[in-house]
């Protein structure tokens, strides 16, 4: 089994967690955009009814679109049944790194605004601790982006700023993302998540603490459920 058909199995078991008139965020990345489908899929057969969705980024929206997702925004409704993202790490308590595909600070705002939070990924996606994957994304103002640079060194990170065509790479909110590696993981992910937000300048980063209630990790030897049972 592919590692796509093993995200597409993930996520259509966590889609199975929503309800006919839920406000649902919809996350981002290659993870949730089969769960974006399969959602569309369910309202289209009937399935599912009078749901709406909020996209995680401008990316996230036209595949919702795409799919026959009624859309709204956290303006016009501020609380969030169930959000459904993926991940690029994930810890056995269920802290996350998020934000390789650049939408992490739309993502934490809609998490932090859900009852519910399920994280969808294939099994590469677990870690036993942080950081030893992936780096950590920090988002940043581009006025401030060599402070925050000099910053985040300070803290013991190398800092990469992300490039896409040869070009700093814009966020959704118009900000450039600083990734961050530690060569030994993250030895302490809750201090140095508040020592990042202690910079100005600084925006988010994709450290998810405490957000997510529910993982469905799908493996070649079956689905596997980290945290809250799916209801
Ligand atoms: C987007 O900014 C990220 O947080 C994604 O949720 C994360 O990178 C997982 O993406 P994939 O599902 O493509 O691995």
């Amino acid at each position: 089994m592919t590692n796509d058909a093993l995200k597409q199995q993930a996520a259509e078991t966590a889609v199975t967690a929503v309800r006919s008139g839920m406000v649902v965020g919809l996350g981002t990345g290659s993870t949730a955009v089969y769960m974006v489908r399969a959602l569309g899929q369910m309202l289209a057969d009937g399935r599912l009814q009078h749901i709406c969705g909020i996209p995680t980024s401008e990316a996230t929206a036209r595949v919702a679109q795409k799919a026959g997702i009624p859309l709204t925004t956290l303006n016009d409704r501020p609380q969030v049944d169930i959000t459904i993202d993926g991940a690029d790490e994930i810890a056995p308590d269920l802290a996350l790194i998020k934000g390789l595909g650049g939408a992490l600070l739309r993502e934490k705002i809609v998490a932090a605004a859900s009852r519910h939070m399920i994280v969808i990924a294939d099994g590469s996606k677990r870690v036993p601790h942080l950081g030893t994957k992936a780096p950590l994304p920090v988002e940043v103002i581009p006025f401030a982006q060599r402070l925050v640079t000099n910053y985040l060194a300070d803290l013991g990170a190398r800092v990469v700023l992300r490039l896409r065509d040869n070009h700093p790479l814009i966020t959704d909110e118009g900000n450039v993302i600083l990734d961050c590696y530690f060569a030994n993981g993250l030895e302490n992910p809750a201090e140095l998540a508040a020592r990042i937000k202690q910079q100005p300048g600084v925006v988010e980063h994709g450290l998810f603490l405490g957000l997510a209630q529910t993982a469905v990790i799908a493996t070649r030897s079956g689905i596997e459920i980290m945290g809250q049972a799916l209801v």
